[in-house]
């Protein structure tokens, strides 16, 4: 693969969006990255054009089986006037996990870091200033062979696409209503749950819109077995300050492995809080409430950074999380996260990389 990225410029920019009306996901950039890939002879041609359609035949195998892998980050101007990513190389990495279980060909991390990179710094005057917003990275890769039979495709297309974003949920750092959803399941164990793939969102979406219907801003997922031990909420992973530990669900196949999870649970340690990766079941959780142990419940994840919960229904029951309140460890976790990303706090653990 050559790392040669070729460049064509729009003829005509874009009108920027006015921060006030950022939201979530709605305008992209003047330019995207491509890079194609063909079996016999790797990803090949990598370049900057113009963002805007592509071209594709209708039987691409994209849309019939849903081989497609996704990742999102994001690029941040700092108090003191750089850019920086936040731990772009584990995103490179995840992608190639999800690649791989996708039957999608890797791609070297290196080089996914330099194309974002490279992308991030010829659109910087994109990065909206503003508490709270970013520009948001979306690197991605579908199956572009034209053809129905089912086997992993043999051509394929890797894109970045920036979007300039604010708050994903519109409550901000604000407490979210979490509905605990007991009839549809997201993932199992042995299938796509660990991956950043198209369909893991698809299958989502009835259970979210069920419970946007009721009040609710998302919904937590139960194991899809038992039904019985958390997972994740559909945007997020998740946590909860039990009687002075935090207890996220591990790791176990069917939930994603966050890098806002990662990087929360290495400041806790490195705070001395405990923190314990184990099964946590809902009735554990209701138990703990109804002791007065359950102290915080808090989401975390590139898009939603941390986000509080205030209230959870399982099953008809409701339960308010310190008093539907954001709590001072998940205060204190979104401001260190958010000070390392925009620079205003010290980058100990190492995990930016400046763009320039
Ligand atoms: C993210 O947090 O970056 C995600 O990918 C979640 C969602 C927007 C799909």
């Amino acid at each position: 693969m050559s790392s040669q990225i070729a460049i064509q410029k729009v003829s005509q920019p874009k009108p920027k969006p006015n921060q006030a009306e950022l939201g979530f996901g709605h305008f992209f950039t003047d330019h995207m990255f491509i890079m194609d890939y063909t079996a016999g002879q790797g990803w090949h041609d990598p370049r900057i054009v113009p963002y805007g359609p592509i071209e594709v035949e209708p039987s691409v195998m994209v849309f019939h089986y849903g081989q497609a892998t996704f990742e999102g980050l994001k690029a941040y101007n700092t108090v003191d006037g750089r850019i920086l990513l936040f731990r772009p190389y584990a995103n490179a990495e995840r992608l190639n996990v999800s690649n791989e279980r996708l039957c999608i060909p890797p791609i070297d991390p290196n080089f996914t870091v330099e194309a974002i990179k490279s992308l991030v710094e010829f659109e910087k005057n994109w990065i909206p200033a503003g508490e709270g917003n970013s520009l948001y990275i979306r690197p991605f890769v579908i199956a572009t062979d034209p053809y129905l039979g089912v086997k992993p495709a043999d051509t394929y297309k890797f894109f970045i696409v920036l979007s300039p974003v604010g708050a994903y949920y519109p409550e901000g750092i604000n407490p979210v209503k979490i509905y605990v959803e007991s009839n549809y399941v997201r993932a199992v164990k042995g299938g796509l749950g660990f991956t950043k793939t198209a369909g893991n969102y698809a299958a989502s979406l009835k259970a979210q819109e069920e419970a946007k219907e009721k009040g609710f801003t998302q919904v937590l997922w139960l194991d899809g077995i038992e039904k019985k031990y958390i997972e994740e909420v559909g945007t997020m992973n998740v946590f909860f300050k039990i009687d002075g530990e935090v207890v996220t669900p591990s790791l176990e196949g069917s939930i994603l492995a966050g890098i806002t999870r990662d990087s929360t649970i290495k400041l806790l340690k490195s705070w001395n809080v405990p923190v314990n990766e184990r099964r946590i079941s809902i009735e554990e959780l209701y138990v703990a409430h109804d002791q007065g142990k359950l102290e915080e419940a808090f989401g975390t994840g590139t898009a939603a950074v941390i986000s509080p919960i205030g209230e959870l229904n399982y099953n008809g029951r409701t339960i308010s999380i310190n008093g539907g309140k954001t709590g001072d460890l998940s205060s204190k976790i979104y401001h260190t996260i958010t000070g390392i990303q925009n620079g205003s706090v010290a980058d100990t653990f190492n995990w930016t990389v400046e763009v320039k």
